[in-house]
């Protein structure tokens, strides 16, 4: 077992094969390694009626879901075939000190030229559960996705009753153009995105849509069985309730975690939230029950794609005579219902059992405050397309992040001047009443763009209070991101952070661990987590749209004293950033041993 790891094509496996043998003998304990192929493509699909061509993995949307066991190590070898650069992220995914294959382009590394290829080192440690992976240049995650499933370790088992069987169900956005473009035209005026055609349940609309009801995905479940659903959203811009008629969802993990077992009849899952749940097929009268996709908005636009998508769950053995209908969840709760998502969110709990324990850090090192807010940047002779001919923009402490044209980790990890700023504040510039109405004056609409960092000692304990605004009454719920750690959701509410009395509120106790949390409309959450990942990280609201314009901060976490402590050594090949890089050529691969 100890040796087919290594790709035995190489002439040094034979010189090499007994030491190298010894190596990974000892990592065995640690987890295999494994191999996937992502060939990256246009592909021609056909959906609601109309036929585009895509950029896909392996021919299909979805993407291959990646399939391993806690502390496997997986290499991806990307081959671009498309037209333009991409990125690989693998979410949730800590990466000890790995950053370079982290993923997101100008923030780790530089996107893969099309006609290149390059190889991810995934490297799986603490996450158990489903995450999944999905492209981070632009807006291309849209159809650049798929699901990684982390078993438990060989030897160990779930913390709840075997499942009989297993179902991921991947949630994403459909347009009929081309994404890339509509992010694009968007980007250049200044205004709203364009919104979805339709969701998809696996790739599929479902029954609501046109051209649609043929292909809606079904899951076929014996009586009596219970399924572990693994979810995945990675629609772009929307939340999302889930329910299935006549069945209750127990939730009993997220975001490659356990939670504590909880029963419930609908879920709110935000775009980058993964989540586990067991459904027992307990209906005796075997028929069609319809698993339900649909939106959940609590801004004030109202700009978001109100269509619902089913998929259907379907006893093997019914009699299904036509026309006969699924049966349709009663209790899914509307689009706006901010209660029902809240309460949700509030039932979260990690399982802190002794196998799975919380560790919640207590003592506080850093601090900071961060103010979450839909913005607006000046734009050449008042000509974009948001109010007073601004440009549409989003900020985290009025600065609205911008790429840099060569990857924050490079110009960090070779010293290189000119690329990023270490001030980011650990405050807004301005105090005001953050959850008001009517918020329009220019010291709180205008952000500044800038490429800030903030810069963290190595096993610092830090605690983050996100701050949602309401500027330009543009409250809404931010779910936010951060690479390179889980965090501990110690407190959420709404309304403006009271700095004395809500953190007696926090539960320091068993909260939920997770790498994504929708902080609450115009109110707030605090995570803690301990800086113990060397590296440069990103953190982001993970709505593409949001993203993109500038709800974005980087964390440099700096090396430890030991070499255990510190930022792997980086591979020989990155993708090149052009001119700017000092990263070599092609031919060069992070197979070639020794230098
Ligand atoms: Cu799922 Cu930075 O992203
Ligand atoms: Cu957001």
């Amino acid at each position: 077992m100890g040796c087919f790891c290594l790709k035995p094509t190489s002439f040094f496996f034979f010189l090499f094969a007994p030491f190298i043998c010894i190596l990974f003998l000892q990592s065995e304990a640690e987890g295999k390694e494994l191999y996937y192929d992502f060939v990256l493509k246009e592909t021609n699909f056909t959906k609601l009626c109309s036929t585009k061509s895509a950029l896909v993995v392996n021919g299909s949307f979805p993407g291959p879901t990646i399939t391993a066991h806690k502390g496997d190590t997986v290499y991806v070898n990307v081959y671009n075939e498309g037209t333009y650069g991409v990125t690989i992220h693998w979410h949730g995914v800590k990466q000890p000190r790995n950053p370079w294959f982290d993923g997101p382009e100008y923030i780790t590394q530089c996107p893969i030229a099309p006609g290149t290829n390059f190889t991810y080192t995934v490297l799986l440690s603490s996450e158990e559960g489903t995450l999944f992976w999905h492209a981070h240049s632009d807006w291309t995650r849209a159809t650049v996705h798929g699901a990684i499933v982390i078993l438990p370790a060989e030897g160990t088992t779930y913390p709840f009753p075997q499942p009989d069987a297993e179902q991921t169900l991947i949630f994403a956005s459909w347009y009929k153009e081309d994404v890339q473009t509509l992010m694009e035209e968007a980007l250049k005026y200044g205004g709203l995105t364009v919104l979805s055609d339709s969701y998809a349940i696996n790739g599929e609309p479902g029954d609501f849509y046109d051209c649609s009801n043929e292909t809606t995905f079904r899951l076929k479940v014996d009586y009596g069985k219970t399924y572990l659903l693994r979810l995945v959203n990675s629609v772009q811009n929307t939340d999302q309730f889930f329910a299935i008629a006549d069945h209750n969802l127990t939730l009993v993990g997220m975001d490659g975690n356990y939670v504590k077992p909880f029963v419930t009849n609908y879920l709110m899952i935000t775009p980058g939230e993964t989540m586990d749940v067991l459904v027992t097929a307990n209906q005796s009268s075997l028929g069609q029950y319809y698993m339900l996709l649909s939106p959940y908005f609590d801004g004030q636009a109202d700009d978001f794609d109100k269509s619902i998508t089913s998929a259907i769950f379907q006893y093997n053995g019914g009699n299904y005579t036509p026309p006969s209908t699924p049966a349709y969840p009663s209790h899914i709760p509307g689009f706006y219902d901010i209660d029902a998502a809240r309460n949700f969110d509030k039932s979260l709990k990690s399982l802190a059992s002794p196998e799975h324990p919380a560790d919640v850090p207590q003592h506080i090192t850093t601090r900071m405050f961060i103010t979450l807010s839909i913005s607006m940047l000046l734009c050449p002779n008042d000509s974009c397309a948001a109010p007073a001919g601004n440009r549409l923009a989003s900020s985290m402490n009025n600065i609205s992040f911008a790429n840099p044209t060569l990857d924050v980790l490079q110009a960090y990890y070779r010293n290189i001047s000119g690329y990023y700023d270490t001030n980011f504040p650990d405050k807004p510039p301005n105090l005001y009443n953050f959850t008001s109405d009517d918020l329009m004056t220019d010291n709180v609409t205008l952000s500044d763009q800038g490429t800030r960092v903030k810069v963290l000692n190595y096993n610092e304990t830090v605690e983050i209070t996100f701050q949602g605004t309401n500027a330009m009454n543009s409250g809404e719920n931010h779910p936010v991101h951060l690479h390179g750690f889980k965090f501990y959701v110690v407190g959420a509410g709404v309304g403006n952070f009271d700095n004395g009395t809500d953190p007696l509120t926090y539960n320091l106790i068993d909260p939920p661990q997770v790498n994504t949390y929708p902080v609450p409309k115009i109110g707030w959450a605090t995570i803690r987590f301990v800086a113990d990942n060397p590296g440069v990280w990103f953190m982001h609201c993970h709505y593409d749209r949001h993203m993109s314009w500038g709800m974005d901060v980087v964390f440099i976490v700096k090396n430890g004293d030991t070499e255990e402590t510190s930022v792997r050594p980086p591979p020989d090949y990155m993708p090149s950033c052009g001119e700017n890089s000092i990263y070599g050529g092609a031919e060069q691969s992070m197979y070639q041993l020794g230098e």
